[in-house]
């Protein structure tokens, strides 16, 4: 039987609980979207991904369906295939028969995702290495020694590089260039801001929904009130910065208490809860390019929603 090599360096609740009190005391306010993805708000989120509003995750597997061969001969196969914040598992699964890794190694800051997903995937494929790594790999990734070696493939899919400003994506990309290894990679890309509000903002209540679980989360795990009806979720389009902003938007003027430390809000006062920059194909090859990664390759949709690249260091 051909168990998941689970390695857990996943932050521990103090940091959780230092963080969220560090970013409620910062002006302007903000919490780290990685706190994000409980099991509840990891499942928000696959939920997020079914609406027709949120075209990300759609498009992009139908590239991987539509160029899955063409990605795999540019890419390479039998590498080791190392895949950042892997989520359900749902994309890798598309292209492991092009990409015939040597190994998979997943990577993720949701425990509950990740042991369900690499489980999952070890079951249907017993002949494939599969590791997974519990990590908050944000502030730069580090790989433990049970971890196999050799050429690689860092899969970074669904545009998360968009949730890191463009300096702080250099920074995370620069170290991951060891000579040899390749990066495929998802971004989203530029477009009409009303797509784009809608797909962070729709209708249904989905995504107001994931963003206020961030709320409720911070009231389970940390001996906090806040009372979710009193806040809104909002997404703005930031056309100087183009990025969307995420904030959650006080409604009334009110008290919380969060581990026993009271914060004063505003009525109308937010917190920035996380951003996601979109790119055009040029721009983002010219940010890899400062972090060390030769452009391979692109794929993209007929209507340029958003693109898959190919790198190599
Ligand atoms: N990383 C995803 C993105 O930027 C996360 C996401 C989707 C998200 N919808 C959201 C984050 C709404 C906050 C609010 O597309």
């Amino acid at each position: 039987m051909n168990a998941p090599v689970f390695v857990d360096l996943a932050p521990a609740t103090a940091s959780f609980e230092a963080e969220v009190l560090a970013g409620l005391t910062a002006r302007p306010r903000a919490l780290s979207p990685k706190w994000f993805y409980d099991a509840l708000g990891s499942k928000l989120f696959e939920a997020i991904t079914l609406l027709p509003e949120y075209y990300p995750t759609r498009t992009e597997l139908a590239l991987f369906d539509a160029h899955a061969d063409a990605i795999g001969a540019a890419a390479g196969r039998g590498r080791v295939l190392l895949e950042l914040g892997s989520g359900a598992g749902e994309k890798v699964r598309r292209l492991l028969p092009a990409l015939a890794p040597s190994a998979y190694i997943a990577v993720d800051v949701s425990r509950d995702a990740l042991q369900a997903a690499t489980a999952g995937l070890s079951a249907e494929r017993p002949d494939l290495p599969v590791y997974a790594l519990c990590q908050d790999f944000a502030a730069g990734l580090s790989l433990p020694p049970q971890m196999p070696t050799g050429a690689r493939l860092v899969f970074y899919p669904g545009s998360s590089i968009g949730n890191f400003a463009p300096d702080d994506a250099v920074r995370l990309l620069a170290p991951l260039a060891r000579s040899g290894d390749a990066l495929l990679i998802g971004v989203d890309l530029v477009k009409a801001p009303a797509t784009l509000v809608a797909a962070y903002d729709d209708p249904t209540g989905v995504t107001a929904a994931f963003d206020l679980n961030l709320l409720a989360r911070i009231n389970r795990e940390l001996h906090a009130d806040f009372d979710l009806r009193r806040w809104r979720h909002v997404a703005v389009w930031n056309d100087a910065a183009r990025r969307i902003e995420m904030h959650l938007e006080a409604q009334a003027t009110q008290t919380v208490t969060v581990a026993g430390h009271v914060f004063a809000f505003e009525a109308g006062e937010r917190i920035h809860t996380e951003s996601s920059y979109k790119y055009d194909p040029a721009g983002f090859v010219a940010l890899a390019a400062r972090a060390g990664w030769r452009h391979r390759g692109t794929w993209t949709d007929v209507d340029s929603a958003f693109a898959e690249l190919l790198f190599v260091a």
